[in-house]
């Protein structure tokens, strides 16, 4: 089992050495254009090992064949498609820019490939395989920990072009979910790595959606001396074309002003809510405490509960009585 991952592992440094030549390409002309367009210098380039797939149905197929690895290989690593019926495979990542998706080590796990002009998909990744799990790899880890061994905080971000885009601009420490929701898995992997984890989605309705389902999946993990806090782009930006546009200078800053959880959630819990009345305060305090309940025990948790009834002016002793009725039973 252990010889069948290293052997995939190796075919997808094969598949990554091999996008990485291909760009240097006459054919890969419109490639780096492109990266040049996004305003991709060749050395963070280099250092995220971007390459290109090319417009073939069967280039990297070929090339790897000829090194002697097995067609139901390539497949069960995602590199090449098999057709139901007809049996055929081919090339999954075809004339698109590829970016490996790396482990905490270093190692390709898989990859995104994005496409030149505006077709759909926009970004096509590595299918799950024997190495490739999505909800717990973070693109830009690796990149991350190469650039600084200490650390202090990561920024949780959407895209691939916002992790490379913030480094372009000497923000080292962003890594990128992989087109799904931060899972409770992602954040064990961080917080093994940092105390602090910055959530920064994109300023539309799906990163604010994203947002919220990032402070549910963070509440239980916030044991004391973690921090999670939560920055919010302005509409229609990412960090990608934040950067661009103020710098680097003021995008740290936003990252400095950024809400603490404690200040997201009594925020979220208050929209769109008339706290004059007794009926929404209701509701929001039932919200707040739900949240609260989900804080493992600790200092934060009494911190919350103070918070949250000096807010209401309800005694902090009525909450605690609340929870204890919803506690689960233990057996
Ligand atoms: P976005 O649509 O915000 O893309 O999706 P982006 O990173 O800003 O892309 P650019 O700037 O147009 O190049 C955020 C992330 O969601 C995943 C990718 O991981 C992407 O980086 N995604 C998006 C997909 O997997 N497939 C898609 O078709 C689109
Ligand atoms: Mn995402
Ligand atoms: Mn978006
Ligand atoms: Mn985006
Ligand atoms: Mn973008």
């Amino acid at each position: 089992r252990e010889r069948k991952r290293k052997e995939g592992v190796n075919l997808l440094e094969m598949s990554a050495s091999f996008f990485r030549e291909r760009l240097k390409m006459p054919e890969a002309q419109m490639a780096r254009e492109y990266l040049e367009r996004r305003g991709l210098s060749p050395e963070v380039q280099k250092t995220f090992g971007i390459g290109y797939a090319p417009g073939q149905w069967e280039a990297l197929k070929q090339h790897l064949t000829g090194q002697g690895v097995a067609e139901a290989v390539q497949v069960e690593y995602g590199l090449l498609v098999q057709h139901e019926e007809s049996g055929r495979t081919y090339d999954r990542f075809r004339d698109r820019v590829v970016f490996p998706i790396r482990d905490i080590r270093g190692r390709t796990l898989g990859f995104g490939g994005r496409v030149l002009g505006d077709a759909k998909p926009k970004y096509l990744n590595s299918p799950e395989t024997p190495v490739f799990h999505k909800g717990r790899e973070l693109y830009g880890l690796y990149e991350a920990r190469q650039a600084s061994h200490r650390l202090e905080r990561l920024l949780i971000v959407e895209g691939y072009m916002d992790v490379v885009a913030l480094a372009q601009f000497g923000i080292r420490n962003a890594v990128a979910t992989l087109g799904t929701a931060t899972t409770e898995d992602h954040l064990q992997r961080l917080f093994r790595v940092v105390g602090e984890v910055v959530f920064c989605f994109d300023g539309d309705n799906a990163g604010r959606q994203a947002a919220a389902r990032a402070l549910e999946t963070v509440l239980p993990q916030m044991i004391d001396g973690r921090q999670a806090r939560f920055l919010f782009l302005p509409d229609g930006e990412d960090p990608d074309t934040l950067v661009r546009k103020e710098g680097a200078e003021a995008f740290e800053d936003r990252v400095t002003c950024a809400s603490p959880l404690s200040e997201f959630l009594f925020d979220h819990a208050a929209q769109g809510r008339d706290l004059s009345q007794v009926e929404a305060r209701e509701r929001y305090a039932s919200q707040i405490l739900a949240a609260i309940e989900k804080l493992p025990e600790g200092m934060l948790k009494s911190l919350m509960l103070s918070e949250l009834s000096r807010r209401t002016g309800v005694e902090q002793s009525r909450f605690e009585a609340l929870m204890a009725r919803h506690a689960p039973v233990v057996e």
